[in-house]
């Protein structure tokens, strides 16, 4: 079981450490600091509106492992980074996971979303998942690049698919990555 792994330390690159574990429904007002603490570019293009206490209410609310396995990244008590695994565990996708990773400003490029994917694709392989997808608005380079070199590589193009926090429409470039 993937809870079997955790907690876990681990070092990133500089020497601090952090302890990685699953999302518990006492997290609510550590996860509203760690997304308040994003950027406003951070924030235009996240999926959901994570300045909406409501939303991270939902997500404690509705905790279920099966479905989505959310690992933080945690500094004391502070939460630094978040890295969720989506799967539907029937039908015609039951093979696909989906992937999402945000790291909190001041603890980028310490190697941090590295270790975190590996604990995805760990925990995909071991739930017998073959491939993982993840989904970044087109304007964002920088996410595009660090996705490639985490070996997602783009699968397709999906015009106006999105609408940005402000409501404008934006591309959203799928990226794949196969497991086995
Ligand atoms: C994208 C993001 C998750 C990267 O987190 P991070 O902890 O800084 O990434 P890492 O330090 O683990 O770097 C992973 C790889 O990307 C590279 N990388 C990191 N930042 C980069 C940048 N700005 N430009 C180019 N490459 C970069 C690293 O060098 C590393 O490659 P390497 O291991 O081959 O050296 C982080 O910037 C973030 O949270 N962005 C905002 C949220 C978001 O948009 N998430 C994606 C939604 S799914």
């Amino acid at each position: 079981m993937l809870l079997e792994r955790y907690p876990k330390e681990v070092e990133l690159k500089g020497g601090k450490s952090v302890t990685l574990r699953p999302m518990v429904r006492t997290d609510e007002e550590e996860l509203l600091d760690f997304f308040g603490g994003l950027t406003d570019l951070d924030r235009l293009y996240l999926r959901n509106d994570v300045s909406n206490p409501g939303v991270i209410r939902d997500w404690i609310k509705n905790i279920d492992y099966k479905r989505v396995f959310p690992i933080l990244a945690c500094a004391g008590s502070r939460i630094v980074g978040n890295a969720t695994l989506h799967r539907k565990p029937f039908g015609w996708m039951r093979h696909m996971g989906g992937v999402r990773i945000v790291i909190s400003p001041d603890y980028r490029k310490h190697g941090l979303a590295r270790l975190l994917a590996n604990e995805i694709f760990d925990n995909s392989i071991d739930e017998e998942l073959e491939k993982l997808t993840a989904e970044v608005v087109a304007d964002q380079k920088t996410v595009l690049e660090v996705f490639s070199k985490l070996g997602f590589r783009e699968e397709a193009v999906m015009r106006d698919y999105v609408l940005d926090a402000v409501g404008n429409r934006q591309n959203l470039v799928i990226m794949t990555r196969d497991l086995i």
